[in-house]
């Protein structure tokens, strides 16, 4: 995504949400027909299956490690060697350096002029599409898979191995390839484009309401400006048939117990299935979430969640590892004190999912220090309870309160005689509420912040306040909405970069590489992911009230 295409629209730049789009076919003329498609021979379900080996996994049929040989002499072996590494699970190719691995399923390899389809192969250059070549052959497929030796007789980059493969095994790579994302994925119409949003119960209704209103206006005003686009079909862009599909969002609200979840996923799948599900809202589990996803083979991107499954999965991307995250930060930065270094640290949190994993988290990467950890949970609603968890405290200890707002709120009267030294505060947690911190605490307080501060954070967020400005929508929690706001200029900018190759594997293979490439309009300084990378923002700071009682940095940005 460049920087343009980042400014979400307003009224006045109504053309920003296709600009990009736009940009990559500007100048670029082409004449297509794309709607007929090929039929490819019938493979059997066998050879599929030995191709899958061989192209995911870089084993042969006989059970022996795929070889792959680069300029005589450097082997690559196995799973370095399989397909999959260079050319993606979906087969759509990636960029490696300056190097493009342009798509190789069969749709490309064995395209005509009649059914030609077009990939974008590399982001920073919108206008570098995929080129036209003869159709290959079993023949020159053999021979390029053998030799690096292309269909025009083109010696390929030394990147791509050579391979002695059999007849047998060239067959059945060949019967991979042409069902490889031949169709393209559930959720996709003709007209529409399907996503969900989920949410969990128990969940906040302003944030709730705020997540939704926000998604609902994105989605209205996207396929408002496309109107306006498909009306004029000036651009080469407009010829490519159903690239300009309409958004549809449906929310899917979770209830009752977590372990009927599952089942009510799968119902509101089943009723409407979606291409992808974008954001979501929890405050206590994702889990069930989160294996749906990838057991759907369904792209999950970036819901607002404190506790992410630790497990990664292929389809499932996190904005950060949430409290776990803080728990690394915090004890990097503990173990870094030198003199400072307090001699207990005593961790307050409830008794559900998020407390007990956030003081797991704690506790763990604690391990092997001499500061000695203690564990306090916090029962009941009166301040009387957080009182007694903070009982007995000596000024060479350390707090850390795993708390929401609510119960932040009994800290003023809750408040011991003797202060710890310092008291720590999860910024997940607190969102940004810090009200309840007493006068006398104040210059004890530290919150362990995931989020941009100062100016540079006014800066990141200044386009989201100004769009919800002009939709007239509230702003409720900051930091939060700027997650769904950027995760709905994301959304528009990988759809417009995948053209119509709607394949979910490639959607998340390209968020995997675009997110890097980002400039920033969320609350967190620096978003980036790599494959097989899961989580975008990787540490936090230590923060201070100053004065005036902003919050400032107290540390570097610390990535545990
Ligand atoms: C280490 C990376 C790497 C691996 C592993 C790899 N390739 Fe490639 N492949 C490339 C690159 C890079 C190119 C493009 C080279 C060029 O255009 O000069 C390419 C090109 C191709 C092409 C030609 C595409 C065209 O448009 O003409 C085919 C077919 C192909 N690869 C098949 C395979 C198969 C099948 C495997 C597994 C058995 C495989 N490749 C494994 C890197 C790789």
């Amino acid at each position: 995504m460049d920087p343009q295409s980042t400014s979400f629209p307003d009224t006045q730049r109504q053309s920003s949400w296709l600009l990009s789009s736009r940009r990559l076919l500007c100048f670029w003329l082409v004449t297509l027909a794309l709607v007929a498609r090929a039929e490819p021979p019938v493979a059997s379900s066998e050879d599929v299956e030995l191709g899958r080996r061989i192209y995911m996994e870089g084993i042969l049929p006989s059970g022996e490690p795929l070889k792959g040989k680069r300029q005589e002499a450097v082997q690559v072996e196995g799973a370095e060697a399989a397909c999959e590494t260079c050319h993606r699970r979906s087969g759509m190719g990636s960029l490696e350096g300056n190097i493009v691995i342009t798509p190789i399923t069969g749709r490309f390899l064995f395209a005509t002029d009649e059914n030609r389809p077009l990939a974008l192969v590399d982001p920073r250059a919108p206008k570098n599409l995929t080129r036209a070549h003869t159709p290959y052959t079993e023949e020159s497929l053999a021979k390029v898979i053998r030799e690096g030796i292309d269909v025009s007789d083109r010696t390929l980059s030394p990147l791509m191995p050579q391979y002695a493969l059999s007849d047998v095994e060239i067959k059945a790579v060949l019967a991979y390839l042409r069902q490889l994302s031949s169709e393209v994925s559930p959720g996709v119409g003709d007209e529409t484009l399907h996503f969900a949003t989920i949410v969990a119960p128990d969940v906040d209704p302003k944030q709730r309401e705020a997540m939704v209103d926000m998604m609902r206006t994105a989605f209205a005003q996207r396929n408002a400006s496309q109107k306006v686009y498909s009306g004029r079909m000036r651009m080469p862009i407009d010829l490519i048939p159903r690239t300009l599909r309409n958004w549809k969002l449906t929310v899917w609200e979770l209830q009752g117990a977590q372990e009927t979840w599952g089942t009510q996923l799968a119902e509101n799948y089943q009723r409407e299935p979606v291409f992808a599900v974008i954001s979501g809202l929890s405050n206590t589990t994702w889990a069930p979430v989160h294996s749906f996803c990838q057991q759907e083979k369904l792209p999950c991107l970036f819901p607002s969640v404190t506790l992410p499954p630790a497990e990664t999965a292929f389809y499932p991307l996190y904005y950060s590892r949430g409290v776990a995250l803080e728990a690394d930060v915090l004890a990097k930065h503990l173990r870094d004190q030198g003199k400072n270094t307090p001699r207990r640290l005593l961790q307050v949190y409830r008794d559900n999912k998020v407390g007990r994993g956030a003081s797991l988290a704690l506790t763990e990467a604690m391990k092997g220090s001499e500061i000695q950890v203690e564990n306090r949970v916090l029962y009941g609603d009166e301040p009387i309870e957080l009182k007694a968890a903070l009982k007995g405290l000596s000024s060479k200890d350390a707090v850390m309160l795993w708390l929401r707002p609510a119960d932040l709120s009994a800290v003023n009267k809750a408040a011991p005689k003797q202060l710890p030294a310092v008291t720590y505060v999860s910024g997940f947690l607190a969102a940004d509420n810090y009200d309840f911190v007493p006068k006398t605490w104040k210059s004890h307080v530290r919150v362990v912040y995931p989020y941009e501060l100062g100016a540079k954070r006014q800066k990141n967020v200044a386009a989201m306040k100004e769009w919800l400005k002009t939709w007239q929508l509230p702003l409720v929690d900051e930091a939060f909405q700027t997650e769904v706001f950027f995760n709905l200029l994301f959304l528009t900018d990988l759809t417009s970069q995948i053209l119509d190759n709607l394949y979910r594997d490639y959607l998340v293979e390209r968020a995997e590489d675009m997110l890097s490439l980002d400039s920033n309009v969320s609350a967190y300084p620096h978003l980036s992911l790599a494959r097989g990378q899961r989580f975008a923002s990787k540490g936090a700071y230590i923060a201070r009230f100053a004065p005036d009682g902003n919050l400032v940095a107290d540390s570097e940005w610390i990535v545990p």
